[in-house]
């Protein structure tokens, strides 16, 4: 059966490789009330017909189709973008899933130049909680007991509005009648169609040619080829899924937050049991794509998203969102904003600070309180602790930029580099005016306009010499509460009181 050159080649724990998946999403999705279709409204980081691809390919499929028309090609863009070699599918103005499926079917036979057999599943697009490891057992039965079609079901406490499956009671499956199409008898039943199935695929194939349009909704049911299966001897089971998460759709907004919640319930929970420590569960929020290490913490009001990665023993948060962060072993971020950047083993970022795309800080840097910062590196041990700017900048290793420090990086028209080096002290308030280039070990004075090179060693001082005007307060700003607070420290006595004797304005130099 599982030769290497035939359609049946095995597969994971002794099943066939199933011949395709055919994921279902040509469906407006009308009440998400939305401009963006509904399959590409993101949970968990990734859009909900990501979620389903990744499902679908974890059954190894040898061909994976997307049904689509509803924002076709922005669909079409989005799914070539995840999986380059997904099949796409258009649906014609023939409504339904059984039509949905037929097309499937007709393109991919077409494709292989023969047609298809052995395995084909069906899914949806909105389903997100669905793991691979459901879709695989659900094989793995279909295969197991030789079924014709084998559908996943749930026994839901309010059954309303989806498809009700009707037993034999041998326990194998009869019909699926649908919410609008059924009697009061069979509304009854809790047992519903989550739409996801396994099919042979010869039968899926004929029994497709017989389903027709004669129902409440006037579409082409795929639930229909259940009873035409059955009809032809055929044997139809039922795979019930206890977590009824799995098989939960979102259609709209509200479904949509309660799934995305679920799902983050799930992923924090998988985290913790794999040695992160998570101070606050319900306010830590972290994207299917994010990889964290054992012994890391994260504190309350922490969002995770992307591809970013914590290393061992660090610390995030409490109030930070990261995205696409790499954060390295030890190192402590907090009450942060980043994206698009890596922070150094042992390095400390925060509180409020913003760090823009290419932000790179080295090993045991600091880019501290009031900061914000875009496409910088900063080399090993240098700190960037209080108030200030870097953009378009390297600074070297080692040095200590002072508080208040801005790269002016921008001219009006363009952007220029600014160049630090090693063991350099800048004192407060220093401006880079960009190009420019400070050497190592150069030190600035406060408040410094950096507009010219700084060689290495020197000190560079922009600022004019102080000029002290004596009594200026009395004079300019007689019976001001300034004035008299003046007076009162020995300077000359307000104007404006009797006993005034202003003195000629003397000027001192520091
Ligand atoms: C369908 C099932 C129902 C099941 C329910 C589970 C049928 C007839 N009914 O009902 O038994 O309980 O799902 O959620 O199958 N789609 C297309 N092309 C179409 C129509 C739909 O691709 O012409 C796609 C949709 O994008 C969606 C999926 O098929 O991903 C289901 O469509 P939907 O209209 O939501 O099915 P329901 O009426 O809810
Ligand atoms: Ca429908």
């Amino acid at each position: 059966m599982s030769n290497q050159d035939s359609t049946t080649a095995t597969a994971l724990n002794g099943t066939e490789i199933p011949a395709a998946v055919i994921v279902l999403a040509a469906g407006a999705g009308t009440r998400m009330k939305s401009r963006t279709p509904k399959i590409l409204h993101p949970i968990g980081g990734i859009s909900m017909i990501g979620h389903a691809l990744r499902a679908a390919r974890a059954v190894q499929p040898r061909d994976l189709a997307v049904v689509v028309r509803h924002e076709r090609d922005r669909v079409a863009e989005h799914v070539s973008g995840l999986d380059s070699a997904a099949v796409l599918i258009d649906q014609d103005d023939v409504p339904g899933t059984g039509r949905a499926v037929q097309v499937a079917l007709a393109g991919l036979d077409e494709r292989s130049g023969s047609p298809l057999a052995g395995t084909v599943v069906v899914t949806y697009g909105d389903v997100p909680l669905l793991t691979p490891e459901t879709l695989r057992d659900l094989v793995a039965v279909h295969q197991g007991e030789g079924n014709a079609v084998s559908v996943l079901t749930a026994v839901l406490e309010d059954p309303t509005g989806y498809g009700r499956i009707q037993r034999h009671e041998d326990g194998t499956v009869v019909a699926i009648v649908e919410h609008k199409d059924a009697s009061p008898e069979q509304r009854a039943i809790r047992e519903v169609n989550s739409g996801i199935y396994a099919f042979d695929a010869a039968v899926l194939r004929s029994a497709l040619t017989r389903v027709d349009v004669d129902n409440a909704q006037g579409e082409m049911y795929l639930t229909d080829v259940v009873g035409i299966a059955r009809a032809d001897g055929g044997r139809v089971a039922a795979v019930v899924q206890e977590d009824r998460w799995q098989v939960e759709g979102a259609n709209d907004r509200v479904q949509l937050a309660a799934l995305g919640a679920e799902l983050n319930r799930r992923l924090v929970e998988r985290w913790m049991r794999a040695g992160v420590s998570i101070v606050d569960p319900s306010t830590t929020w972290i994207d299917a794509t994010v990889a964290l290490e054992e012994d890391t913490t994260l504190l309350p009001n922490t969002q995770l998203h992307g591809e970013t990665f914590v290393a061992r023993d660090a610390v995030v948060g409490p109030d930070t969102t990261l995205t696409d962060v790499v954060v390295g072993e030890g190192a402590h971020v907090v009450r942060t904003h980043g994206s698009g950047s890596r922070i150094g083993a042992g390095a400390s970022v925060g509180p409020f600070t913003y760090l823009r795309p290419g932000t790179v800080l080295g090993e045991d840097g600091k880019i501290g309180a009031f900061y914000e910062t875009k496409n910088v590196t900063v080399g090993r041990g240098s700190k960037l602790s209080h108030l200030g700017y870097a953009g378009d900048a390297e600074i070297g290793e080692y040095t200590n930029i002072g508080c208040g420090n801005i790269t002016a990086n921008y001219d009006g028209v363009n952007k220029h580099r600014t160049v630090i080096g090693s063991h350099v002290r800048t004192s407060s308030n220093t401006v880079f005016v960009a190009p420019v280039t400070v050497g190592d070990g150069a030190y600035t004075g406060a408040g410094a306009v950096v507009r010219k090179d700084v060689p290495a060693g020197s000190l560079a001082l922009t600022v004019a010499p102080q000029r002290n005007i004596a009594d200026w307060v009395a004079e300019k700003r007689a019976g001001s509460a300034s004035a008299g607070a003046a007076g009162a420290a020995g300077a000359s006595p307000d104007k404006n009181t009797p006993s005034s004797n202003p003195t000629e304005e003397k000027s001192t130099q520091a």
